[in-house]
C-alpha cells in the first residue's frame, strides 16, 4: 500500500534531472551545438558554470567539462556532485597556458561585462589557456558593454535596450565591432532574431 504522507522521492528526483536536462540542451543548442557528441574528446572549460547544468548533462553522456566560477556556493555544490569544479575568475583563469581545445561561456562573461577593457582582458586571458586550433564560444545575445560602455548618450542607450529591430541590429553592430576590434577573425553566428533579445553566439579561434 502506498502511504500517501511520505513525499515521492524517486519522483522529485526525477523532476529535477529532467529540469537539469531541459537547461543543458537549451545552453548546448545556444552555443551552435546539436548533441554532447560533438564534445567528445575534447579538453574543455567552462566559465562561469553556475549549477553547471551543462558539465552535469555532459558527464553522464562521458564528456568531462572542467566548470570554474566566482560564486563560492556553486563551487561547493559542483565539487559535491563530483564534477572537477574550480573556484576563480575568467578574468584571471587558474591554468596553464595551451590547456583547452574548447573554452565555453554561456550568460557569463565576457557577456556580462560591463567595460570593453574587460571583454578585451577576458579574451586574452581566453586565448592563453585555449591550445593552438581550439575555440572559445560564449553567448547568448550581446555584449552588454555595447551599452554600457560606448560613446551613445543615455537616452541613445534606452533606446538601444529596446527590442525594436532597429535597437536589435545596432547592439549586434557595436557588439561585433568591441569583439572584432581585439580579434578580427571573432564570427557571429544569429540564431534567431525573433526573441525579445537577438538570440546569437560568437566563436573566436586561436
Ligand atoms: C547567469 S549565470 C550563468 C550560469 C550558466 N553558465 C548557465 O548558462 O546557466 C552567470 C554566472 O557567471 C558567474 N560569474 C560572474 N562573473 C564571473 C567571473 N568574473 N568569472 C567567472 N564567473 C563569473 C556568476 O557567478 C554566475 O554563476
Amino acid at each position: 500500500m502506498i502511504n500517501k504522507n511520505l513525499p515521492n522521492i524517486k519522483n522529485k528526483k526525477d523532476r529535477e534531472s529532467e529540469k537539469m536536462e531541459k537547461s543543458a540542451m537549451s545552453i548546448l543548442n545556444s552555443l551552435g551545438f546539436k548533441s554532447f557528441d560533438e564534445l567528445k574528446g575534447k579538453q574543455i572549460l567552462d566559465i562561469g558554470s553556475g549549477r553547471a547544468d551543462l558539465a552535469l548533462a555532459a558527464k553522464k553522456r562521458g564528456v568531462e567539462i572542467v566548470c570554474s566560477d566566482i560564486n563560492n556556493e556553486c563551487f561547493r555544490k559542483g565539487v559535491a556532485l563530483g564534477l572537477d569544479y574550480r573556484w576563480f575568475s575568467g578574468y584571471n583563469i587558474h591554468a596553464e597556458a595551451e590547456s583547452f581545445d574548447l573554452v565555453l561561456s554561456s550568460g557569463s562573461i565576457p557577456m556580462i561585462s560591463w567595460k570593453r577593457s574587460q571583454v578585451i582582458e577576458l579574451l586574452k586571458e581566453v586565448k592563453r589557456v585555449l591550445k593552438n586550433g581550439g575555440e572559445f564560444r560564449f553567448g547568448p545575445g550581446c555584449l552588454i558593454a555595447s551599452i554600457t560602455d560606448s560613446n551613445l548618450s543615455l537616452e541613445e542607450r534606452n533606446a538601444y535596450m529596446r527590442s525594436t529591430k532597429e535597437a536589435k541590429e545596432k547592439r549586434r553592430k557595436i557588439s561585433l565591432e568591441i569583439l572584432q576590434n581585439y580579434d578580427p577573425n571573432i564570427t557571429e553566428t544569429l540564431i534567431s532574431s525573433h526573441t525579445k533579445y537577438p538570440t546569437l553566439y560568437y566563436t573566436m579561434k586561436k
